[in-house]
């Protein structure tokens, strides 16, 4: 289990400061998926690296398994198995199956103990036939199956996964997901995507983060009733303007086909149907706007590095 309480967490460099997390409580269980949604620059990136003991918090508590991420962190350590975007802990010249060994004696596993976790975790990632081969040959797919594969070296109780399933084709995160699912037996899974249909598949639970504070957390269906009544027409699209615009699912032949609140809705015309809203519905009523593309330590490449304490 994660707890965190009052988490906040301040970057600043040369000149400015961002808080990226302002007091956030969150909580993910033991046996389920719990999801962290929201758009760019939320902080969800943020909060996995605290948990996870790469950054440190500004303030606040954070907790797995009741032990404090900064005072415990070699503890902490040993309980969680992180797979994130930007990844420089794989070495390309190496094989599939020395990547994970490597990894392994990092974690103190005997040479034979940690050959034997990585040819099971290689299958089990569907990745059986491809040990042996350097993986600078590897897709961005297998890449990503590889990097969740050396997450579980350890058996950790409790993984973490940043937007596992970003970048890879439509086949392999299928795969993703139904490994993270058959993950969730057991242990504590923390996932963030920016896909809804696949937040919806999975999540048992979501927080949805925007600018650094929670602003709802619930099992997918209590997120979808709170978007309300909802309803889709098909209208001109020059009638659509400004913040309906955000409610627009595509437009066809200069008519648009708009799906949000009934009175919204209802504000353009009358010939509307009622419709269940979807999580991405949901998503689009409660977070709307995107949050700041703000990213000073971007222009500098690796900086995003600076802050993270060495593993
Ligand atoms: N090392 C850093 N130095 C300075 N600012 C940072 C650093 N890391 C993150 N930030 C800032 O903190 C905020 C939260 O960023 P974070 O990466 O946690 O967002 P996110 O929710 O993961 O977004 P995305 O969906 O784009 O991955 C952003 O404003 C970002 O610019
Ligand atoms: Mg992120």
């Amino acid at each position: 289990m994660i707890e965190t309480v009052e988490l906040t967490k301040v970057f600043r460099s040369r000149g400015w400061t961002i808080e990226a997390l302002k007091g956030v409580n969150f909580k993910a269980e033991r046996n389920k998926i719990t999801a962290l949604v929201g758009p760019n620059g939320a902080g969800k990136t943020t909060l996995i690296k605290i948990i996870s003991t790469l950054i440190l918090p500004t303030g606040g508590r954070a907790y797995v398994d009741g032990m404090d991420v900064v005072s415990q962190a070699k503890e902490v350590r040993q309980k969680i198995g992180l797979v994130t975007v930007s990844d420089r802990l794989m070495y390309y010249r190496l094989t599939g199956l020395e990547n994970l060994v490597f990894y392994g004696t990092l974690y103190n596993m005997g040479l034979r103990e940690a050959r034997e976790r990585a040819k099971e975790l290689l299958d089990t990632v569907g990745l059986g036939d491809w040990g042996d081969q350097p993986i600078m040959h590897y897709s961005t797919g297998m890449l990503r199956r590889l990097a969740i594969a050396r997450a579980l070296m350890h058996d950790p109780d409790v993984v973490l996964l940043d937007e596992p399933t970003l970048g890879i084709d439509t086949t392999s995160s299928r795969k993703v997901r139904q490994l993270v699912r058959r993950l969730a037996a057991n242990r504590t899974i923390v996932l963030t995507s920016h896909l809804m249909k696949e937040i919806e598949e999975l999540a048992d639970s979501i927080f949805l983060i925007k600018s650094g504070q929670v602003i709802m957390n619930g099992t997918p269906a209590e997120i979808r009733s709170r978007a309300g009544h909802f309803a889709e027409a098909l209208v001109p699209a020059e009638i659509v303007k400004d913040e309906m615009e955000k409610y627009v699912v595509k437009y066809e032949n200069g008519r648009a086909l708009i799906r949000g609140p009934e009175e919204k809705i209802a504000t353009l015309t009358g010939n509307y149907a009622a419709v269940d809203p979807t999580l991405e519905d949901a998503y689009i009523l409660l977070v709307g706007e995107s949050g700041a593309d703000f990213r000073p330590y971007q222009m500098k490449r690796g900086g995003a590095w600076a802050h993270e304490r060495p593993f």
